[in-house]
């Protein structure tokens, strides 16, 4: 015997089981009328967007405690996370941009914000060591500064979805170092490192020198390294250089270039990682670089195009 949702019984059971489905959705109803009591306290927000994020979510939450029967101590223990995560966030680290990152909730933002035509260069997370007002650099310049790890030589071009080279594009680049760093994770470094900006020539090429980036571990030692350690998930991400690519009349992209063959391209803490996006960083013993540059020890080559989509 089954009960529909009103209630009405249906033949095929003991009264026994239609008493209890009966009550479960007496529960369901009071269930529902309190969700509703509450959405409907943002009837008369003032904006219509406000309203609908702040209903939706209401509902979501509301079905989730239910659906997981959280315990008090679980939403307690919750809000300690929150709190810890609000803590030990400030200027330079921003724990809870990681917990997007590592709850693909950054990624998801990139699908439903960021979706691109066909053959353009797709986005991926901008994380949290991108600085503002890196320095401006020229073609064939070397952005590492010194900083530790084997040369990199980086070329490309920038062109339109439609094929044509975008002149005078901008690039911003930057990158953890050979030790898997940042510059801004190196106390007391005062030098930029691994980092610059450029403008790609009248046929939208560019060029520059770094070191070969390492994989590295995103920041663990807070709650949310506490949360992957009890997902047994690793905070690594695979080697990559991060790109910020930007012309008049076309949307900017926000991307990486990783490396292939890494061990964590399957595993990427943040969820980061598209086929698109991987790339060979060749290793060539002494010769004569791409620019002409006699190296008398091994380097690498990375060449990558990026494909602008026209601005919507
Ligand atoms: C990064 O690639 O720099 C990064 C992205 C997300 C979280 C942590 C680091
Ligand atoms: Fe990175």
């Amino acid at each position: 015997m089954r009960a529909t949702r009103l209630g009405k019984r249906e033949e095929g059971g003991s009264s026994y089981a239609y008493l209890r489905r009966l009550d479960e959705q007496m529960k369901e109803l009071a269930e529902d009328n309190f969700t509703n009591e509450v959405l409907a306290t943002f009837e008369d927000a003032e904006s219509a967007r406000f309203k609908e994020i702040m209903q939706s979510l209401i509902r979501h939450l509301h079905t989730f405690v239910r659906e997981v029967q959280l315990t008090e101590e679980e939403w307690f223990e919750a809000i300690r996370f929150l709190t810890r995560t609000g803590q030990i966030s400030d200027d330079n680290r921003q724990e809870f941009i990681l917990l997007s990152d590592t709850l693909g909730v950054s990624m998801q933002m990139i699908g439903v914000n960021h979706s691109k035509p066909s053959g353009a260069t797709e986005s991926t997370v901008v994380g949290p060591f991108y600085v503002e007002g890196a320095p401006e650099c020229k073609n064939g310049d070397d952005l590492a500064n010194g900083a530790p790890g084997e040369p990199c030589f980086v070329e490309g071009q920038v062109r339109s979805v439609s094929g044509g080279p975008i002149a005078n594009a901008h690039l911003e680049v930057w990158q953890a170092d050979d030790e898997g760093f940042y510059d801004v994770q190196r106390e007391g470094l005062s030098e930029v490192q691994d980092r610059g900006q450029l403008t790609a020539d009248e046929n939208g090429r560019f060029w520059f020198w770094t070191v070969k980036p390492a994989s590295y571990p995103i920041p663990h030692d807070g709650p949310v390294g506490g949360m992957l350690k009890a997902a047994k998930r690793t905070p690594w991400r695979p080697a990559h250089i991060h790109f910020k690519v930007w012309a008049s009349g076309y949307e900017t992209v926000i991307t990486h270039v990783f490396e292939k063959g890494d061990k964590y391209l399957d595993s990427d803490a943040v969820f980061g990682v598209k086929d698109s996006l991987i790339a060979d960083f060749v290793r060539h013993q002494p010769q004569t670089a791409p620019d002409g540059t006699e190296m008398d020890k091994p380097f690498y080559t990375l060449t990558y195009d990026f494909v602008l989509a026209p601005r919507a």
